[in-house]
């Protein structure tokens, strides 16, 4: 009886949005209908992580993830533009089905990760990628247009992701606080199992592709013309100088651990719950950085800020940025509140 006493009390996904939406009584559902939407997608391709996608495995995991989400986001009859990673133009809703929200996301992150060979013979289909959305809501739903997605990340409604490791979790954020919640199979509902997660202020973790340090390359000598010339260069060698402070402290303190994944959200979800801080800087390969502001940067950021953490992009606050193009990318710099503020200081001192 006990036992059944405490099942009663489990906070589910649904119930938990259905809360949120009393903050805004004005959405009439809309908001949670959304949410549950995406929830059920993640349920849907975590599980389908277990039985058919592996049949569906020669087709590109990135095109099929894509087509799922971009189906059940207009069947919900709440979005008017869908922004995603895997269309090079954005998806204007039809109006009969159109809602108010916009939808920016990755519907896989960290695709490179499933092509090395990853076990298909366990029981579950564990492939660790995973997928990463933000909801803006519309300026005028009469007249919907580009600028509508264009907008800075702090204007985010939501932001989340959800992860396919070991257990399917999805991190969500509706602007009080962030809360995890863990697939449990045998009920088919996200139950709440990481309420109101706060990063550790400080970490000993750095992550970044330390295989990228040749194009962070200091100029060899620091001469004027460089810097006037190629002002990026400058700002890698401050990135660089970051990096040797991580592994070799000037002040006594114990060198930082160094976690790579590959996947955005694997190491972010990692900083999050052990602190520490995730780098992916602008470089000679890529002059603006990799990762991209719309699905990654922005949905990453809100989290860090909602956790106590934060996120710079090496000149601003990175939810300030004003995206001009979908699919723009930025440098990123984000975790726990005190590992960022050094890495301010270090490129303020520069300026
Ligand atoms: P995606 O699989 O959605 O294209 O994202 C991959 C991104 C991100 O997941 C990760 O942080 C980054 O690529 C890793 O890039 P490197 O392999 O250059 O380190
Ligand atoms: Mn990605
Ligand atoms: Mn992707
Ligand atoms: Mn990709």
């Amino acid at each position: 009886h006990e036992a059944d006493a405490h099942r009663t009390d489990l906070m589910t996904i649904t119930r938990y949005v259905l809360n949120e939406q009393s903050r805004y009584p004005e959405s009439r559902g809309d908001f949670s209908i959304l949410l549950s939407h995406i929830a059920g997608l993640a349920k849907l391709l975590g599980l389908a992580g277990e039985t058919n996608v592996q049949g569906e495995e020669q087709k590109k995991l990135d095109v099929l993830s894509n087509e799922v989400f971009v189906k059940a986001l207009i069947s919900s009859g709440r979005t008017c533009i869908l922004v995603s990673e895997e269309d090079e133009e954005a998806t204007f809703v039809d109006p009969s089905l159109r809602g108010k929200y916009c939808v920016v996301f990755d519907p896989l992150d960290g695709s490179s990760n499933i092509d090395c060979g990853v076990s298909i013979g366990t029981v579950g289909f564990y492939f660790y990628t995973h997928n990463i959305f933000g909801i803006y809501m519309v300026k005028d739903k009469e007249n919907v247009t580009i600028d509508d997605v264009l907008q800075p990340g702090k204007n985010m409604l939501a932001a989340g992701y959800c992860m396919y490791g070991s257990s399917c979790m999805l991190v969500l954020s509706t602007g009080s606080g962030v809360n995890g919640f863990t697939l449990d199979p045998s009920l088919g509902e996200f139950i709440l199992t990481h309420p109101y997660i706060k990063i550790p202020k400080k970490g000993k973790i750095y992550s970044v592709n330390e295989g990228n340090a040749k194009n962070w390359d200091r100029p060899t000598t620091k001469c004027v013309y460089l810097f006037i010339q190629f002002p990026q260069i400058f700002l890698h060698s401050l990135f660089f100088r970051y990096v040797e402070k991580c592994k070799f402290p000037d002040d006594g303190s114990s060198p930082k651990s160094l976690r790579y994944v590959g996947s955005m959200v694997a190491d972010v979800h990692r900083t999050l719950l052990y602190g520490g801080i995730f780098l992916y800087p602008s470089d000679k390969k890529s002059p603006d950085g990799k990762l991209r502001v719309l699905y990654e940067v922005f949905p990453m950021s809100f989290l860090m800020e909602q956790a106590g953490g934060q996120s710079f992009t090496g000149k601003q606050r990175a939810l300030d940025l004003v995206p001009t193009k979908i699919h723009e990318r930025s440098p990123i710099f984000l975790g726990s509140y005190d590992d960022v503020e050094e890495i301010k200081a270090l490129y303020a001192a520069e300026e």
